[in-house]
């Protein structure tokens, strides 16, 4: 699995996976995106770890899904091996996912950054979804997230004609929730990391549940959807403890239950 790295606990209940394809700017092939499908499935299980950060390098988060590996294939190719539903299987991931981007994001790389649940960007990166210009459209979530995440006529715009956008502009839009010099953008994530690992991990994973959902749902039901996980957390022992711990002014000790 040499182009995916692994670090797990190099912060308190973190793991690091770094995309390793340099030569091809961390292309996403399909061998790629199945073994990361299954080491973030077996992280999401893993209770040693509660935050998952994924990274590139200086140069590129990554240019999109494997142009040269695709080329020849036909659409039956395509709907038989219907390689996009790997990207499904991350979406149900339960732990926290960061994007750590510098450099390129584009295309699959995008919709990689944008599947994660944060992005922090270096003041380097570079978004986009530029499949127009090799004759298709984004086929990893581009159409229906960037346009949740920086409105319609800018998605319209950036995909229709394939241009990049700037990781201050990606700030200003909200597609990332912070952009730092790149020296930091790794360090940064990190500490994001390690900050939500510190956190009782059931409310954190009914948090993203819960947020995730806004996506999905009318407010009635994403209201109603909340509700019920914060009263479920009144289940927990975490709940009891935060606030016992709170009346007793000391730091709270998790247990994960
Ligand atoms: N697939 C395969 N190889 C890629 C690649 C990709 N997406 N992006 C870059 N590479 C390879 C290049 O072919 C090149 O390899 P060689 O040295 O063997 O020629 C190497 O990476 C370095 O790239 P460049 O020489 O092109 O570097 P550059 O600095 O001149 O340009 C770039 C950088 C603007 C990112 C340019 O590489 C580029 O435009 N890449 C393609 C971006 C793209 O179209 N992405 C969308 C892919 S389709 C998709 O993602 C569908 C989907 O929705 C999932």
């Amino acid at each position: 699995m040499s182009h995916l790295l692994l670090e797990k606990g190099v912060r308190p209940g973190v793991a690091l996976i770094r995309l390793n394809r340099p030569e091809s700017l961390n292309a996403l092939n399909r061998a790629l995106v199945s073994d990361l499908t299954q080491m973030l499935l077996e992280l999401d299980q893993d209770s040693e770890i509660r935050a998952i950060v994924i990274t590139g390098n200086e140069r590129a988060f990554a240019a999109g899904a494997d142009i040269k590996e695709m080329a020849e294939d036909s659409a039956i190719d395509m709907l038989l091996l219907d390689q996009f539903q790997k990207w499904d299987q991350i979406k149900r991931l339960k732990k926290p996912l960061i994007a750590a981007v510098s450099g390129y994001a584009l295309g699959g790389g995008c919709e990689l950054a944008m599947l994660c649940d944060m992005i922090i960007a270096s003041e380097t990166a570079q978004f986009g979804q530029p499949e127009i210009k090799i004759g298709v459209i984004p086929g990893a979530g581009g159409t229906q997230r960037l346009v949740r995440a920086i409105g319609k006529s800018r998605a319209m715009e950036y995909i229709l004609t394939g241009r990049f956008f700037s990781a201050r502009q990606a700030y200003e839009w909200g597609l990332v929730s912070r952009v730092v010099p790149v020296e930091l953008y790794l360090e940064e994530a990190l500490r994001l990391a390690e900050e939500i690992a510190s956190m009782p991990p059931i409310a954190v994973q009914l948090a993203k549940q819960s947020i995730l959902k806004s996506y999905e749902m009318s407010l009635e039901e994403g209201l109603h959807f909340e509700r019920r996980n914060f009263y479920l957390l009144f289940a927990t022992e975490d709940q009891k403890e935060g606030m016992q711990a709170f009346a007793e002014k000391r730091p709270p000790r998790w247990k994960g239950r």
